[in-house]
Formats: C-alpha cells, sequence, structure tokens
C-alpha cells in the first residue's frame, strides 16, 4: 500500500486557489466583500449595490448602478413554462427542491446558456432567483402568480410576488439587510460545489444549481429553518437544562458553530441587533420565538463559547424572517436568492483561470479479487 498522506478530511485547510472577493477573518470575526467591512456595507449599502461590487469587483458610480438595476428589473419576468412547473409540482415538495428544478429548466431554456457572457447571465440569475422564490411562495399559499413590478427595488419586488402585496419601507430595509448580510461567504460548501461544477466547462446555471442542491443541508443553509425548529421545541423550557439535553446526547445546537469563525459571527451581531429592532412591531407570537431564542443563546455560549463554537448567521435569521413574515419552508429559498451574486462572482472569476477539479483519495480497499459468476457467489 502506498505511504498514507496527510488528509484533510472534509478538506478542511485546504488552499485550492487565490480569490479577492471575500475575506472570512476567523479569528477576529470580520468579514469583507472586496475589501469592504461587512458592517459598513451593512449600515450604507444595499443588495442590489453589493451585488454589483461582488460582480464587478468595485461600488458602482450613480449611472452604472442605475443600468445594473434596470437590468435586474428587466429580466423578473418567469415564462409560462416555469410558472407551470411551479404550479404543477406536488404540494408537499420542499421549496428548495422546487427553487433547484425552477432554475434549471431557467438554464436549460436559456439560448445562451452554454456559451453566452457569464455576467450578463449573472444578472439574469440574481434577478430571477428572486422571481422563482416569491412564486414558489404565492402559488404553496394562494395558487396564485404575482407577476413582478418593475418599478420596484430587487428586494421590494420580491417581497410583493410573495403575496401581491406592497411592503412598508422598515420590512424592505431589513429584508435588504438580510439579503446583503448573506450574499457572499467565500470557499463556503455552495460555492464550493457550483466551482466544482463550473470547472467542469459547463453552465453557470448548471453551476448554479450545484449550489442551490448543496446549500440545502442543515449544516450549511437548512440551518436557519433547523435553528427555528431547535428555537421553538425549546420554548418553553429551562435553557440551560434544554441546551445540555442536547449536548449530552450528542446533538449539535443549530446556528451555533463555524468551520472559519471561531468567534461570533459579524453576521450574527448584526442580525441580532435588527432582530430586537423589529420586535417593536413584531406580534406575540414572534417576541416569545424571539425570547426563546436569546434565552438559548445565552445558555449555549456558556457550553460552547470555551470551545470556540459561537452564533452563527443562521441562528437568529429565522426569528427576524418570521417578523418579516417570511414562512418556515422560505427561509433557506431566501437564503439561496441571497447567495446568488457571491456564487456568480466566485464562479466567473475560478472559470477565469480554470483548472478541472479532481481531487485525490487514498484508497484503502482490496485489489486483485476474483470475479466470481452470480449463481456461485
Ligand atoms: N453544537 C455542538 N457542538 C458542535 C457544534 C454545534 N453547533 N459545531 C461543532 N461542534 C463540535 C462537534 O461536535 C465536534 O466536537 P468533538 O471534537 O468533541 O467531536 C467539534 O465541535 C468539531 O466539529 P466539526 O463538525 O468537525 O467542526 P466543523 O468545523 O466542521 O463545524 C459546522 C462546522 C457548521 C458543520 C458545525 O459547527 C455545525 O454542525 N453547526 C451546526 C449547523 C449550523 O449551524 N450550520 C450553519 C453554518 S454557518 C452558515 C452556513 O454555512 O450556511
Amino acid at each position: 500500500m502506498d505511504e498514507k498522506p496527510k488528509i484533510n478530511q472534509g478538506l478542511e485547510g485546504v488552499y485550492f486557489m487565490e480569490s479577492e472577493i471575500c475575506k472570512v477573518d476567523g479569528k477576529a470575526g470580520k468579514l469583507y466583500y472586496y475589501g469592504y467591512d461587512i458592517g459598513e456595507l451593512a449600515k450604507h449599502s444595499n443588495f442590489e449595490e453589493v451585488s454589483y461590487l461582488l460582480l464587478h469587483g468595485k461600488l458602482p458610480k450613480q449611472k452604472e448602478l442605475a443600468v445594473f438595476k434596470e437590468a435586474l428589473a428587466s429580466n423578473r419576468e418567469l415564462s409560462e413554462d416555469v410558472i407551470n412547473l411551479i404550479k404543477r409540482i406536488p404540494k408537499k415538495t420542499k421549496p428548495m427542491h422546487t427553487l433547484s428544478v425552477a432554475m434549471d429548466l431557467i438554464g436549460a431554456t436559456e439560448k445562451n446558456a452554454e456559451n453566452g457572457s457569464m455576467e450578463e447571465a449573472s444578472v439574469r440569475i440574481i434577478s430571477k432567483m428572486a422571481s422563482v422564490v416569491g412564486a414558489i411562495g404565492s402559488i404553496r399559499n394562494t395558487g396564485k402568480y404575482n407577476p413582478p413590478d418593475e418599478t420596484l427595488s430587487h428586494t421590494e419586488n420580491f417581497l410583493y410576488m410573495l403575496d401581491g402585496e406592497k411592503k412598508k419601507k422598515d420590512v424592505v430595509a431589513l429584508t435588504d439587510t438580510m439579503l446583503l448580510l448573506h450574499a457572499e461567504h467565500s470557499s463556503n460548501a455552495s460555492t464550493f460545489s457550483g466551482i466544482v461544477t463550473i470547472s467542469t466547462m459547463s453552465d453557470i446555471y448548471s453551476a448554479t444549481v450545484s449550489a442551490i442542491n448543496t446549500l440545502k443541508g442543515p449544516l450549511h443553509g437548512g440551518a436557519d429553518e433547523a435553528a427555528l425548529k431547535m428555537i421553538k421545541d425549546g420554548m418553553d423550557k429551562d435553557p440551560d437544562k434544554y441546551i445540555n439535553g442536547i449536548i449530552s446526547s450528542g446533538g449539535r445546537i443549530m446556528g451555533f458553530g463555524h468551520r472559519v469563525y471561531k468567534t461570533y459571527d459579524p453576521r450574527a451581531t448584526i442580525i441580532k441587533e435588527q432582530l430586537k429592532k423589529a420586535l417593536r412591531n413584531a406580534n406575540k407570537e414572534t417576541k416569545k420565538i424571539a425570547d426563546a431564542a436569546f434565552g438559548i443563546e445565552e445558555a449555549a455560549i456558556k457550553v460552547t463559547g470555551k470551545k470556540g463554537i459561537w452564533p452563527n448567521v443562521d441562528f437568529f435569521s429565522g426569528p427576524v424572517y418570521s417578523c418579516i413574515g417570511i414562512e418556515e419552508g422560505l427561509f433557506t429559498p431566501v437564503f439561496a436568492l441571497s447567495r446568488a451574486p457571491g456564487w456568480c462572482s466566485h464562479i466567473i472569476e475560478y472559470s477565469r483561470n480554470n483548472r478541472l477539479i479532481r481531487p485525490t483519495v487514498y484508497y484503502t480497499g482490496a485489489v486483485g479479487k476474483k470475479y466470481v459468476e452470480i449463481g456461485n457467489r
């Protein structure tokens, strides 16, 4: 047998490329998109501008942003085929599956999917993903598709498509901040899976679909839904006992822990602040959920903080989405539509200097076995 190499389970600590897009400083608890601190962006910028930043590597001038917003708005409409797919898919289908097949259909029917400009395709992907999630939300609840409104901002229109109602400014602003905070996070699992797909010289739509399906798992984007379920489960219990029960049975605190952050996730800090603000106008049930979240957070940190396991972006996201009025089943799809610019920017960056991604496993099985006919086994 060959000498056993060092195996990086989960590819931990493996560098596979150089990138200028995003820095995650896990020790200091800092996050930068193209050098801009996430706190600064959350305070002063918006999702459309950040999407431009991620796709072009610089903040836009006024005219550039206007052209970009116009491109996003003019690509919102979904084809009859996509609307019918969402209407006909079995009612029990999880929205992440519906989002995945709808985006695959969009890619399959896109004329230039294989050979058009990836920058242009990215704008269509960002735009259409929000429309698809809006349509899924509305069709699931009412059977009705609300056509997009080109006069609204990207976030305003997404919320409008969910139920056909225009939202108050503070709700739009809160949602927009959530989208911006989720827009990018370096070589996370879903982005990496999109990069693996593009490295085979597949197309950017297929790479996005790979990323969507990778985001779905509860160790990644699915943690927002799982964290809210856990918070609700622990709601009327003593938080310390509840947390100790999970840990002593070998379970995980959902919305806690991160491969890179060994301190408080800076996005979670901002989301917690936003939640406190949003609670002023929240209903009784949401306030109760948020109180439970604060209690569970404190109890969990007592146990896990010393091991470097702190709240991540997903812990307070569920309570915030509840304040906005977004249903649980749509949390991860909303994460997906927020991450679209990050996925696209990495897919484009990688393909500029493409090399097929094909890592190696250390084989520990046998060789030279004799084939035995089926009747003689
Ligand atoms: N609760 C309890 N223990 C934990 C947790 C947690 N949330 N996270 C890690 N640990 C423990 C784990 O049990 C293990 O302990 P031991 O060494 O005693 O066996 C140790 O920490 C290392 O775990 P790991 O799984 O090897 O560490 P990782 O770097 O792969 O963890 C993680 C990253 C996100 C998979 C993990 O923290 C986790 O499962 N968290 C819960 C799910 C979650 O919130 N995911 C969202 C991640 S951030 C947003 C996103 O990517 O979408």
